[in-house]
């Protein structure tokens, strides 16, 4: 299959291209202000750029793992948090469909609460924050645009290998090494997953021409943020790398830590979907090493 990324530069998008890669596709890959070798350019805002490169490519699917992904900054700018996430992918969408080419668009287990989770895909969602509020419109309008027969994969707590270093497995990499203390929420849960897990099973998902909502989360779906760091400084602990003094983890609530956004507290996924297709997790070890290896 011929795959075009939308966001090939970023955490998912970069691991999407090699999954796809390894599985024997032709995957073609965009960056907006990342430049990476062999991508091509567009700004999601685009709508002729996007057409002309639908057209250029001639995709079978066309996958959006792009949009504005800082929580705390979209509650300042709710206007350019709906334009990224929700009418961007609409717009590619709708080309998409007119054209018979498949469209997948990532969301997010923040479309829930956080009250009662974890969430399987037939919870009813009922986001808390600006970001999640656009993640779940653009849902919708995916949805709606291709006349119900687009892939939505929802994912949380990803981390692997990535270009700008920015994911919480850097964080944590970052505070071990210049022996910083790390302030994590105690309260906050969800399923780590490697990207390059979420990366394999949306390609699987696309070979079996699946369409509809996807919970794709690692096996640990009421891990807090304080027991992925630990997880994460025992594999870097394997790989050679020990904390500087003057590291430590500090907890506080979520209350306490007063983030811009309200964070739903237990926004784990189980999935009702996945389980005959015997997705495997990787494990953080492994994870880990592929990271520092980058
Ligand atoms: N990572 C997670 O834990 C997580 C959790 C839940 C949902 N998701 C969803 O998964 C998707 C991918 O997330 P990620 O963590 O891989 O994001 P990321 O690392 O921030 O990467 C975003 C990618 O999208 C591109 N991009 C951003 N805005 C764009 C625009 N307006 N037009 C065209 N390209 C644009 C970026 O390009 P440049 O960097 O080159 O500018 C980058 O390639 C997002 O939709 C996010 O909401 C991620």
């Amino acid at each position: 299959m011929k795959l075009l990324i939308i966001g090939g530069s970023g955490l998912i998008g970069s691991h999407l291209l090699r999954a796809g890669v390894a599985a024997g596709h032709e995957m073609v890959g965009t960056y907006r202000r990342h430049p990476l070798p062999g991508l091509l350019p567009l700004d999601g805002a685009d709508s002729s750029a996007f057409a002309e490169l639908l057209s250029r490519v001639q995709p079978v699917a066309v996958v959006h793992a792009a949009g504005w992904t800082w929580v705390d900054g979209c509650e300042d700018d709710p206007a350019r948090a709906q334009s990224e996430n929700a009418l961007q992918p609409e717009m590619m969408a709708r080309l998409c469909h007119a054209s018979g080419v498949r469209f997948a668009y990532f969301s997010t287990s923040y479309v829930f609460d956080g009250e009662a989770g974890p969430y399987a895909e037939s919870a009813t969602p009922r986001p808390i924050n600006v970001y999640a509020r656009s993640k779940w419109e653009g849902e919708q309008r995916v949805l709606a645009a291709t006349n119900g027969v687009a892939l939505i994969p929802r994912v949380i707590c990803v981390y692997g290998a990535e270009e700008q270093k920015k994911n919480f497995a850097y964080q944590v990499l970052q505070a071990l090494r210049t022996g910083r203390p790390l302030t994590l929420p105690a309260d906050q849960c969800g399923n780590p997953t490697a990207a390059a897990d979420v990366a394999r099973w949306l390609i699987r998902l696309l070979e079996l021409g699946e369409r509809g909502i996807w919970h794709l989360g690692g096996p640990w779906p009421e891990c807090t943020r304080v027991e992925w760091a630990e997880k994460l400084i025992a594999a870097y602990a394997q790989a050679g790398i020990a904390a500087q003094p003057g590291f430590a983890l500090k907890t506080l609530t979520t209350a306490e830590l007063q983030q811009k956004a309200l964070r739903p507290l237990r926004a784990g996924m189980i999935s009702e979907r996945t389980g005959a297709l015997g997705f495997q997790a990787t494990d953080f070890a492994t994870t880990i090493r592929d990271l520092l290896a980058g």
